[in-house]
């Protein structure tokens, strides 16, 4: 019985273990693609804020809305643009070669992107845009030096600065100057309080949500084969049994 605990334990372990790629250097989020609510949100953060720019071509209105479970009226009603066949895939109007023009960098779709930089790469961009008025959209990356993408999350977040670490402060008759003592530490991303509508937990929250949308979408079978997979084992658990009983069963006799 102890070996039948102990197989039946092993075949289970793969359900239990989902490893992310984690980048270098880059936090790491833990992103669950079964998360209904968390994915519903990223759908429509992604609606909202990147689809101005970003398509997701190979995506369709219905399959998001069936594997998110979103009634296509709801879906064509509130996220869809108007007009939108809930058949259609996820395009936008603008076009690459204008949007070159524009922002000097084509913004790519985003169907895949999650398999292309990783979740962490992803949760670790959207969060790190910072104010450097030598930029055409007055903001830099500290993932991304030199991006093209203003920061459309902004708003939200409010406005991030890159900090020292280690500062000198001198008083100077009311006000002070803050002087670097160490060049190499002023990485520290700090949001100027109050200027986002959102407070940072709950950003980072928006974010996260957004980026498990994105993971779904670079991968949507990935939800069906969780589903399937857990049938399967299931049903191996429980071929397991009746194999052993019907051994305990065939051996009774002949001991
Ligand atoms: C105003 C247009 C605009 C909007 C809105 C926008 N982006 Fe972008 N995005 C760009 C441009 C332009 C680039 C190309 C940047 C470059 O290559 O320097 C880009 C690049 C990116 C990249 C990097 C892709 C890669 O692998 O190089 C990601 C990821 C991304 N955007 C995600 C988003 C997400 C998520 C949103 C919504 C929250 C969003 N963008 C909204 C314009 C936009």
């Amino acid at each position: 019985m102890k070996t039948l605990l102990v197989v039946l334990l092993m075949a289970l372990l793969p359900a239990l273990s989902f490893a992310d790629e984690h980048g270098a250097g880059l936090e790491s989020v833990d992103i669950d693609v079964s998360d209904k609510s968390a994915l519903q949100d990223g759908a429509r953060t992604f609606v909202d804020y990147c689809m101005g720019c970003h398509s997701a071509k190979f995506q369709r209105y219905e399959r998001v809305a069936d594997d998110l479970g979103i009634s296509h009226e709801r879906m064509l009603e509130k996220l869809a643009p108007a007009g939108a066949k809930i058949g259609d895939h996820m395009t936008i109007g603008m076009q690459p070669a204008d949007a070159k023009t524009w922002f000097g960098a084509a913004p790519p779709d985003l169907t895949l992107v999650a398999r292309v930089r990783g979740t962490d790469w992803l949760y670790g961009y959207l969060r790190s845009f910072y104010e450097d008025p030598t930029r055409p959209w007055g903001v830099n990356n500290t993932v991304f030096p030199g991006v093209a993408m203003p920061n459309v999350l902004e708003g939200l977040q409010g406005r991030q600065r890159l900090a020292c670490k280690e500062v000198q402060r001198v008083e100077d008759g009311g006000k002070h100057t803050d002087t670097p003592l160490n060049h190499e530490a002023c990485d520290q991303l700090i949001i100027v309080p109050n200027t986002g509508t959102l407070t940072e937990a709950q950003f980072d929250e928006k974010v996260k949500n957004l980026v498990t949308f994105l993971a779904y979408s670079a991968n949507p079978d990935k939800l069906q084969h969780r589903r399937i997979g857990t049938y399967v084992l299931l049903y191996l658990a429980v071929l397991f049994i009746l194999a052993w009983l019907l051994k305990r069963e065939f051996w009774k006799d002949i001991r």
